[in-house]
């Protein structure tokens, strides 16, 4: 069936697809095969179910998939008109129904072919960072800047302290900092800079998140005290879609870097967002984090769905939490450098599938994001890597390393880091038996009956799934085509659910509540009624922190 045919069938039920009902029957003959049977029937496994794109190797041959699994799920991209929605999403579509905007964060890393806006704010952006890491930006007293300290949450954050930690030298000058919760951190962190020499970057799409808002008000305090100055807006830059509310604060207009409606917070560290990112690893290395998911957004676009390693990880990660019922996901990587990569992935993959209905607004019959969490596999295998190997819950795991090291050439420590992370992965799948366990124990010397006794609870039952990425090494142009894999595995999976990946309600109800109850936190009499359970913490915390109205 053609994109453009199967594309007119997506309006029928997804769970009534032909496709998706051959998954629910095909899925009944899964229970009695074992992974590690499955390897030894097929010496060709792991050329069956591998692929490279974009530098990366994906090894998916550790997965509950059959080529009939992979054919269906093919089959079903198909049927849900993936192609076609692949095509409107990189050609700037407005796929994001609900909002009625494009979300055309491809657009952040076509090169040349960007939109003028795209390319002129990089343009600004280098220069900005240039001049900040030649020391050519001053304070107030003339002093060049060496801190950046950098005033942002969620997607404003996440993506330019992900791509700092795996990018940047820890010698950068000026060296960047994240702040995202006000309070002790911001006060903590301003004990350490001097203010003659301290630039804040405010990052926030709207500029009106109320704990963004709050950490500007205060580096503008503190800047004012510390320099004794009556103008301190050569101490800021913004990075914002509100100019009105950034040039109230005080931001001059020179220092301000766009954000465009059509870029989604979590989808836009590849635009001014990421301006800290460049310029903690300077703007050639940004250039190559664009370049290596610009390789990546080509990948996605041209390669066939059976070769295509977003749509494969989207659709088996389909398979896995609708049919196989993996309830959460891990990622979990061997390379230091991605120990943001978890957070990153849950605001990405959660506040982008967690929705509950299509986007024709009908309830969904079936599972939509799953819970993602993860973290640096060397100290997750001495931890709750147990949970994996033997507890009751299918956790499908994505393992991330890279062959070579990110700093120095110490293959000997790699070799280490490598076959703990191989270990891992071989370990799920093959597991280990019980009748293994009693030989192993019995030719140790152990007696038959201790071995026996021991066996079960010793053993693991293996057949869990796990994908294994691998990286020539950490490198921005590696780490944009790793993120662009991801983004668009997301957009893979809301496509064939049909459900709207780009807005979040879900949290704007909250940012909007907290607002309401802000007032009374600050002992003024109750403007609205609350639950009881509401209106006691409020009661309890006033008692308790001497603000009793
Ligand atoms: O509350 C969710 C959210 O809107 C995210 O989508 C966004 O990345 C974050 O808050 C920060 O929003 P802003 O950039 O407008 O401060």
């Amino acid at each position: 069936m053609s994109g453009t045919a199967a594309s007119k069938s997506v309006s029928a039920s997804l769970t009534r697809t032909p496709a998706w009902r051959a998954l629910v029957a095909h899925h009944r003959n899964w229970t009695e095969r074992h992974l590690r049977d499955l390897f030894a029937a097929d010496p060709q496994r792991f050329e069956r179910f591998s692929l490279e794109a974009g530098g990366l190797l994906l090894d998916y041959s550790k997965n509950l998939i059959t080529t009939e699994t992979r054919d269906l799920l093919v089959q079903l991209s198909l049927e849900r008109g993936l192609p076609d929605r692949v095509t409107a999403l990189l050609a700037g579509k407005r796929v994001n129904q609900t909002e009625k905007r494009a979300a055309w964060h491809t657009a952040l890393r076509s090169g040349d072919a960007a939109p003028r806006e795209v390319r002129s704010t990089l343009a600004a952006m280098r220069v900005f960072a240039d001049a900040l890491r030649a020391g050519l930006l001053q304070g107030v007293t003339g002093q060049p800047i060496r801190n950046i300290v950098s005033l942002g949450i969620g997607g404003s954050a996440l993506g330019p302290a992900l791509v700092v930690r795996a990018c940047a030298p820890d010698t950068a000058s000026p060296r960047v900092h994240f702040v995202t919760t006000p309070g002790e951190p911001m006060t903590r962190l301003l004990a350490t800079l001097d203010p003659a020499t301290t630039l804040f970057i405010v990052q926030s799409k709207s500029f009106s998140t109320m704990e963004t808002v709050r950490n500007a008000q205060a580096a503008k305090t503190w800047l004012l005290a510390g320099l004794q100055a009556t103008d301190v807006g050569i101490h800021f830059a913004a990075v914002t879609a509100n100019v009105e509310a950034a040039g109230a604060f005080g931001i001059a207009p020179e220092r301000l870097f766009p954000m465009w409606d059509w870029v989604g917070g979590r989808y836009s560290v590849w635009s001014a967002v990421g301006l800290p990112a460049m310029i903690a690893m300077g703007s050639a290395a940004f250039d190559e984090l664009l370049a290596g998911a610009g390789l990546m957004d080509r990948h996605f676009a041209e390669a066939p769905p059976e070769r295509n390693m977003p749509m494969l990880m989207g659709l088996i990660g389909l398979w896995h939490h609708n049919f196989c019922g993996g309830a959460s996901r891990a990622v979990i990587s061997y390379e230091h450098g991605l120990a943001l990569l978890p957070p990153y992935l849950q605001q990405l993959e959660m506040e982008s599938l967690g929705k509950s209905v299509t986007q024709k607004g009908k309830t969904l019959r079936t599972g939509s994001g799953t819970v993602v969490w993860g973290g640096l596999g060397i100290n997750a295998q001495h931890a709750y890597m147990q949970s994996l190997h033997q507890g009751t819950q299918l956790v499908p795991v994505d393992f991330i390393a890279a062959c070579l090291p990110r700093y120095d050439r110490d293959t000997d420590t790699q070799a280490i880091i490598l076959a703990n992370c191989f270990a891992q992965s071989a370990l799920l799948m093959q597991g280990v038996s019980a009748d293994d366990i009693k030989r192993q124990l019995t030719a140790g010397g152990m007696d038959a009956k201790e071995a026996a006794r021991l066996a079960p609870h010793q053993a693991l039952p293996g057949n869990r799934p796990s994908n294994t990425l691998l990286l020539p090494s950490l490198t921005p142009h590696s780490l944009g085509a790793l993120l662009a894999l991801y983004e668009h595995r997301t957009f893979v999976k809301a496509a064939i659910l049909d459900i709207n990946a780009f807005d979040q309600y879900g949290v704007e109800h909250g940012k909007k509540l907290a607002g309401s109850l802000l007032p009374e936190l600050n002992g003024k009499p109750p403007a609205t009624t609350h639950d009881a359970s509401t209106s006691a913490l409020i009661r309890h915390a006033l008692k308790n922190n001497g603000r009793k109205p």
